[in-house]
């Protein structure tokens, strides 16, 4: 018979939302590999929050919302929120949300968190960044954030991915910021990229954490060697590297810090892996 059976007709029904959550609107997708890419969405009228906080993003599968941790990659003052984020073919979110496209309903919970925040860092001269993979995300938005200029006279961003392919965010955030009408001129030559790769040929390789411990990075940067009197940290990748770069901050003398707590260094995990 042609008459559609009921679960069928069930299941053409749009899935109510929630109740306490936004539902905003894609607006850009761009992919970049086959593991990365991001979107921009709709950002709820009186949204606040923090360069480098992140938010529980989610997607109605079925009749039930779906949420992972997500950085949100914009700064705090832009109209639209941006997101960076892996693909995982069986990924409970990811398997969904990689097929968004503009016009499409992304959830997001009411209240964004995190420690990687300029309030948890002691003032100092420099600022690194050490990312890997998508952990470059909270990164995007504190270098596009105004205020970290006027706390660091120098900011590094270190990006390690497996492959050249997965530098590009990067690379596409540091020409934005060169093309960007006031902060170009804001972050100046403050900001500088050093962005390596681990399983292909490419001018700087290895790990972070190896080119801490043999110096590389800070030849290669032409800065000295850490300092807890002027460099602070953000760490922001896999549990296994976040570990091995706390335990190299801590070598040199820096301490972990908190919101309640600010200090030389803070750490978050990359959530979505
Ligand atoms: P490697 O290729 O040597 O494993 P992943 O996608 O597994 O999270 O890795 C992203 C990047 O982080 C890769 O370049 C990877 O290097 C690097 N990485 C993985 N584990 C660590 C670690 N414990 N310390 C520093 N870098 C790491």
């Amino acid at each position: 018979m042609n008459a559609p059976a009921k679960n069928d007709d069930f299941a053409q029904k749009p899935a109510a939302i929630p109740d306490g959550v936004y539902a905003e609107t894609v607006l850009a997708v761009e992919h970049y590999t086959d593991r990365l890419f991001r979107f921009r969405m709709t950002r709820p009228a009186g949204y606040r929050f923090r360069s480098g906080e992140f938010a529980m993003i989610g997607l109605m599968v079925g009749e039930k919302p779906i949420y992972r941790a997500y950085s949100i990659a914009s700064p705090a003052w832009d109209e639209e929120l941006e997101f960076f984020s892996i693909k995982v073919p069986d990924g409970p979110l990811t398997s969904h949300l990689q097929k968004i496209k503009p016009g499409d309903t992304v959830l997001m919970r009411k209240k964004p968190t995190g420690t990687l925040v300029l309030d948890a860092l002691t003032p100092g001269k420099r600022l690194y960044m050490f990312s890997t993979g998508t952990g470059i995300a909270p990164f995007a938005s504190l270098i596009r954030d105004p205020e970290t200029y006027e706390k660091f006279d120098e900011v590094i961003l270190t990006h390690t991915c497996r492959e050249v392919a997965e530098l590009k965010y990067g690379f596409g955030l540091m020409e934005e910021i060169r093309n960007h009408e006031f902060l170009a001129e804001i972050v100046g030559d403050k900001l500088k990229h050093y962005p390596t790769v681990t399983r292909e040929d490419y001018p700087f390789q290895g790990r972070i954490t190896d080119l801490i411990e043999n110096g590389k990075m800070f030849t290669d940067l032409g800065v000295p060697p850490l300092d807890p009197a002027i460099d602070r940290g953000m760490i922001c990748g896999s549990s296994a590297m976040l570990k091995d770069t706390k335990e190299l901050l801590e070598k040199a003398g820096l301490t972990e810090g908190a919101n309640n707590k600010p200090a030389e260094f803070v750490i978050e995990r990359a959530f979505v892996g």
